[in-house]
């Protein structure tokens, strides 16, 4: 029988989540920290743990069927490898920062200065389509440090909380991309696999949109049942049950989490009470 062979990092910031992703999907692996290759015990997928920049090029070959991995990795090493689903973790954006002393008042500031960065190819790019002139210098880790000793006037590096740049006394000056964890898969995948890698998808965006979803109980006064009702928005409309006091009924409905608060703050003016909110695990609509 035919399986999917799905890359995860080997260890890192997208490691937890993305097996963490696979087991919300009903894939169950074991734990893979010593080892390059697990199976899937209830699912036709084999799990191989990778190193973050290796992935691409193991997409192009087509040594894996599909990855999870950084879209900021894809966008350096394998612009042209498809992104089949954006997954909402690892969120953090690639920027260009200088030391808090640099005078820096726009892009044309960086013409002829030395740029340290483990992103050259996201980097180039981004200064050609600026017309900016620099000298990059490639390193891979501890990028941020390159200032401080004398390495370069500037780096490109990924900034998710901004506290690795605060310690090393840089400022962020331009964003050159915004990224999360991309479900991408290679060119050369199968027909076979692809069956596979869409019931995984199938699993995925119903975690994903679980995640994004709250579900909401609520308790209604029948005479104000039509606005409470017009608040919310539901996957096709809200159940609405008699309570045993027949002058209120129980209204439940999907929220999305971005708009909880202000859902609620409208539910409760408009009559809302006993407002109760549980997670979903999974929703297929
Ligand atoms: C990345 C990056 C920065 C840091 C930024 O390193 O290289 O050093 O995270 O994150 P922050 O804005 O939250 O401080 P990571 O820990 O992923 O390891 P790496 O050095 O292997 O890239």
């Amino acid at each position: 029988m035919k399986k999917l062979k799905i890359a995860v990092q080997k260890s890192g910031r997208l490691n937890e989540d993305s097996l963490q992703l696979l087991k919300d999907s009903g894939i169950s692996i074991d734990n893979g920290k010593d080892q390059l290759k697990a199976e899937a015990k209830n699912f036709p997928a084999e799990i191989y743990y990778l190193r973050n920049g290796d992935i691409p090029q193991y997409l192009k070959d087509g040594v894996v069927d599909c990855a999870i991995i950084g879209e900021n990795v894809l966008v350096e090493k394998g612009n042209d490898i498809t992104i089949a689903e954006r997954l909402g973790f690892s969120k953090c954006r690639v920027s260009l920062a200088v030391s808090k002393m640099f005078k820096y008042d726009s892009i044309a500031d960086l013409n002829g200065k030395r740029i340290a960065t483990s992103y050259p190819n996201t980097t180039k790019q981004y200064l050609a389509l600026h017309g900016v002139d620099a000298e990059l210098h490639i390193i891979n880790g501890s990028v941020e440090i390159a200032p401080n000793i004398g390495l370069a006037d500037a780096i490109c590096d990924i900034v998710s909380s901004g506290s690795t740049l605060f310690k090393n006394n840089l400022k962020e000056v331009e964003v050159m991309m915004q990224s999360e964890a991309v479900l991408a898969v290679s060119p050369s995948i199968s027909d076979q696999e692809n069956l596979i890698l869409s019931k995984l998808r199938f699993r995925m965006q119903a975690v994903l949109k679980g995640r994004k979803s709250r579900y909401v109980l609520l308790n209604a006064p029948n005479n104000k049942l039509d606005a409470i009702v017009s608040i919310l928005p539901g996957m096709k409309s809200p159940t609405i049950l008699p309570l045993a006091d027949d002058k209120w009924s129980s209204v439940h409905s999907v929220v999305e989490q971005d708009r909880f608060w202000d859902v609620i703050d409208q539910l409760k003016e408009a009559g809302a009470e006993g407002i109760l909110v549980c997670p979903i695990e999974k929703m297929v609509l």
